[in-house]
């Protein structure tokens, strides 16, 4: 019998689930539209992850030389090492430069030039004249350029009267003959719960990082939406690739900018070694960040590891005058001395490569319509649902995200969603009745887990899960590591079947939103190791040591993979978007790799 819990049902046009860059820029979209939009929201939104962003949002201003969005393109697409959609590559490099100078007009603060512009800095892949220039393209407020775009865009969602519901745990999508109709949340200042109806749903819910031990994410980086999608049936795509940002600090994790080395930052060795001359002789520390981490990784593997147990780098910056580093890197400067107690205009920060972002996540297009394999078609939107953000796998990174190009995806993709749905949907449109036990097995899972009388507790499960997470999906895999690696992840899933959970109130209970969360991150660790077990190939932030090439012939596909149940994943496939969407650029077929 369903569990009874009052619900109180919200009709609104569109919801919008999550409040980060992504999400806040659907909403203010959706708003402006004059569509009766709501903001559903774990963490006030301006702490939602898109406020810990450093270095930049990427854009082909040409403010400190020379630039074209065709050669951002171009760095995009070599970048995801090929698997990137070229049509929305496209897209989102052309909308780039509109979409910052509108961030400017809102208000956000970025960083000036002598002659006023937007100060721009270099970042690792970015080049001209399609790789044989170095471009100044990573626009930045100091390094605290995330900060800034989240601020603005709450203000402005406010100013056009969205509704923000804080604090609110989305559980599940509400589904209705392959239909999405909505969502159901938990609030956790009155442990109420409530049905968001709404002709069209957005997730925006990013990444989750939190799967592994070690990450730049914050401790709210969940993938609820992922997770939320999946058990909805719906496959989520290319979750093999994971990005590791080569400095993340030693023992913290917490992210240094790439900016840092945009600045003029290097990297050595135990023998003081630039190391990254070898490994990438033209781009050298500004190689893209899969490139930077393996090479960081083969040092440390070959004992040229730092410290103690030899066992991460140096990243310098101790050289730049301290004008620069006040002026352009105070943040991680203060994050260097609070969690490494450097002072970085004296010592070298000590970093190791640190899980960073998710390139796969729930497959779109580029107007953000969520896709599904319905019929052998494997783009068939999925009415009224729509995924923005690290949520979603449009696919701009490929197998490999440029840094910058998050913050770009965050506002470009956001925009398109929102333009998309005011022409899907109607304001005020009728909602379609549900059927009475429209919400009964989400009801029936939030009730088990809040009653669970099992064996093992939350932390306990969520640590074995990080823990194989990080030694099982690294910066290097093969076959016999990833199999271990699911099967670890198999035990652990069972034992989350034997969970116990101490508290058993509505109001503000973290053991129950922990092992909420907890649930959604093993979802996804799942289909991660799987797909990335099926991938035989090494391309982006897949590298497999079995299979140490990039292969175009068989792999130059999309993994799509469903879970079905507790543990049982399903892999399809479908093609990479090897087109454009104008004559205004020609597609740029797959080249082999030159650093
Ligand atoms: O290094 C950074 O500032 C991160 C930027 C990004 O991931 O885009």
């Amino acid at each position: 019998m369903t569990p009874a819990y009052p619900i109180s049902t919200h009709y609104y046009d569109a919801v919008v689930v999550g409040a980060g860059g992504a999400g806040l820029r659907a909403t203010l979209g959706l708003a402006e539209k004059g569509l009766k939009t709501a903001c559903l929201t774990k963490v006030f939104p301006t702490r939602s992850h898109t406020v810990a962003a450093q270095g930049g949002i990427s854009a082909a201003l040409g403010n400190m030389g020379e630039d074209d969005w065709r050669w951002h393109m171009y760095d995009t697409v070599k970048g995801s090492d090929w698997l990137g959609d070229q049509d929305a590559i496209e897209y989102m490099c052309r909308e780039a430069m509109p979409a910052v100078i509108e961030l400017e007009h809102m208000g956000v603060p970025f960083s000036r030039t002598s002659t006023g512009t937007i100060y721009q800095r270099a970042f690792g892949g970015m080049t001209t004249h399609f790789g044989n220039g170095n471009a100044q393209r990573t626009c930045a407020a100091a390094d605290q350029t995330g900060h800034a775009i989240l601020h603005t865009l709450y203000q402005q969602s406010l100013r056009h009267q969205a509704e923000f519901f804080i604090e609110y745990i989305a559980l599940d999508l509400i589904m209705d003959q392959g239909q999405c109709r909505g969502v159901l949340a938990w609030r956790l200042d009155d442990g109420s719960l409530h049905l968001f109806r709404a002709h069209s749903t957005l997730l925006a819910t990013g990444g989750y990082g939190r799967s592994f031990f070690s990450c730049t994410s914050a401790h709210t980086c969940t993938g609820d939406g992922n997770a939320m999608v999946l058990r909805a049936g719906l496959p989520l795509q290319d979750m093999e690739f994971i990005q590791f940002h080569p400095t993340g600090i030693y023992g913290a994790g917490c992210l240094i900018t790439e900016g840092a080395r945009g600045e003029g930052g290097y990297l050595t060795n135990s023998e003081g070694e630039r190391f990254m001359t070898r490994y990438a002789p033209h781009a050298r520390d500004l190689a893209s960040r899969d490139v930077v981490s393996r090479a960081i990784t083969l040092e440390i593997q070959a004992g040229r590891g730092v410290g103690p147990k030899k066992d991460h780098v140096l990243l310098h910056i101790e050289h730049l005058t301290p004008a620069v580093i006040h002026a352009r890197l105070p943040g991680i400067s203060e994050t260097a001395r609070v969690f490494s107690g450097i002072d970085v205009t004296k010592a070298p920060i000590p970093v190791l490569p640190t899980v960073h972002y998710n390139m796969g996540g729930i497959p779109t297009n580029y107007r953000g319509e969520v896709l599904t394999l319905i019929d052998g078609n494997p783009e068939t939107p999925v009415p009224g649902l729509m995924a923005v953000g690290e949520a979603a796998c449009v696919s701009v990174h490929g197998a490999n995200r440029l840094g910058s190009n998050s913050l770009l995806d965050l506002v470009v993709f956001g925009r398109a969603a929102a333009l998309r749905c005011a022409e899907l949907i109607r304001a005020d449109a009728l909602h379609a009745s549900l059927p009475a036990d429209a919400c009964a097995a989400t009801l029936e899972r939030f009730d088990r887990l809040r009653h669970a009388q099992g064996r093992h507790r939350v932390a306990e499960v969520r640590l074995s899960m990080q823990t194989c997470m990080q030694n099982h999906a690294g910066v290097f895999r093969n076959a016999g590591i990833l199999q271990e690696g699911l099967d670890q992840l198999m035990e652990t899933r069972r034992r989350f079947d034997d969970i116990q959970l101490k508290d058993r109130s509505l109001i503000w209970n973290t053991d129950l939103a922990e092992c909420l969360e907890l649930q959604n991150l093993l979802e996804q660790s799942l289909v991660t190791v799987f797909s990335a077990l099926k991938r035989e190939e090494s391309r982006g932030g897949h590298a497999r040591e079995d299979f140490p090439l990039r292969d175009d012939e068989n792999w130059l596909k999309h993994t799509l993979a469903w879970l079905h149940g507790p543990d049982k994943v399903d892999i399809d496939y479908r093609p990479v978007h090897l087109y454009t969407l104008t004559d205004a650029v020609t597609v740029f077929p797959p080249q082999p790799r030159v650093y």
